[in-house]
């Protein structure tokens, strides 16, 4: 089961990703963990792609597609794979496709986690993470059982710095002008599921496993 999932800063693609990955055995890709991982461990990539997030912009596609693609060859994505954060602009996905179509495959569905930009900028005021395994939280939401410390790992909870709230404007911009016109690619290729992610945690979960159903997919297709 190959997915990808949609939606604005915000709308819960880590959170669900995560949740879907463990549910269905299959790996979760996040472009925005990749390049903060290298970030954090100072390598060359890390160091390009890092003004570019800081400031809410995407990272340049040479820096992008080819990682991806490449990250799609990896044993692991063998049973299939979940994408979040990637494609991310028309170019992203008409790269996806055509590698994809090389190898006689394509993507299962599109899952778009719509959401109103109010409703994420409340969202991502409370967003935390843990600053060592990335686990997400939120201060009202879904809080630390310890404030500050993470369930998962122990590590320090922090806030992102791309989430302070003039940052957040500028994504969701950056998404409305540059990512959503893919909504309309998937929709166009009959991908496009649409999830109402305004919902509870608990309630867009439960949306995405009735759609995908319990062997992963939807109407039992194999
Ligand atoms: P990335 O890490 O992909 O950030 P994003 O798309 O902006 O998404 P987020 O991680 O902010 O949000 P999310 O949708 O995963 O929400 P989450 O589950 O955390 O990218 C970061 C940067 O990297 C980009 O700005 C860009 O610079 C670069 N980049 C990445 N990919 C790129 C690409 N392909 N091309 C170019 N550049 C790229 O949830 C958010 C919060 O809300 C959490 O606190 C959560 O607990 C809470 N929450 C979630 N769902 C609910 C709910 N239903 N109800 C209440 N609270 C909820």
């Amino acid at each position: 089961m190959k997915l990808i999932l949609l939606g604005p800063p915000g709308a819960g693609k880590g959170t669900h990703a995560k949740k879907l990955s463990d549910t269905y055995g299959i790996v979760h890709i996040s472009t925005g963990d990749i390049f903060r991982a290298n970030l954090k461990n100072g390598t060359e990539l890390g160091l390009r792609a890092k003004a570019y997030m800081e400031a809410g912009a995407l990272v340049p596609d040479e820096l992008t597609v080819d990682l991806v693609l490449d990250r799609l060859t990896w044993p692991d994505c063998e049973k299939g794979y979940i994408l979040d954060g990637f494609p991310r602009n028309p170019a992203q996905a008409e790269a996806l496709t055509k590698a994809l179509e090389a190898k006689g495959e394509e993507i299962d569905y599109a899952l778009n986690l719509m959401v109103d930009d109010d409703v994420i900028v409340r969202r991502m005021a409370g967003r935390r993470v843990c600053s060592v395994c990335g686990a997400s939280y939120h201060v009202t939401g879904a809080p630390t059982k310890v404030p500050g410390i993470c369930d998962r790992c122990g590590g320090p909870v922090v806030q992102r710095a791309d989430d302070a709230p003039e940052t957040v404007l500028t994504r969701l911009a950056v998404y409305h002008e540059q990512t959503e016109p893919i909504v309309a690619y998937y929709r166009a290729l009959g991908k496009e599921v649409q999830i109402d992610a305004a919902q509870p945690m608990d309630r867009v979960f439960a949306d995405l496993t009735a759609f995908l159903g319990e062997e992963g997919f939807h109407g039992g297709n194999d």
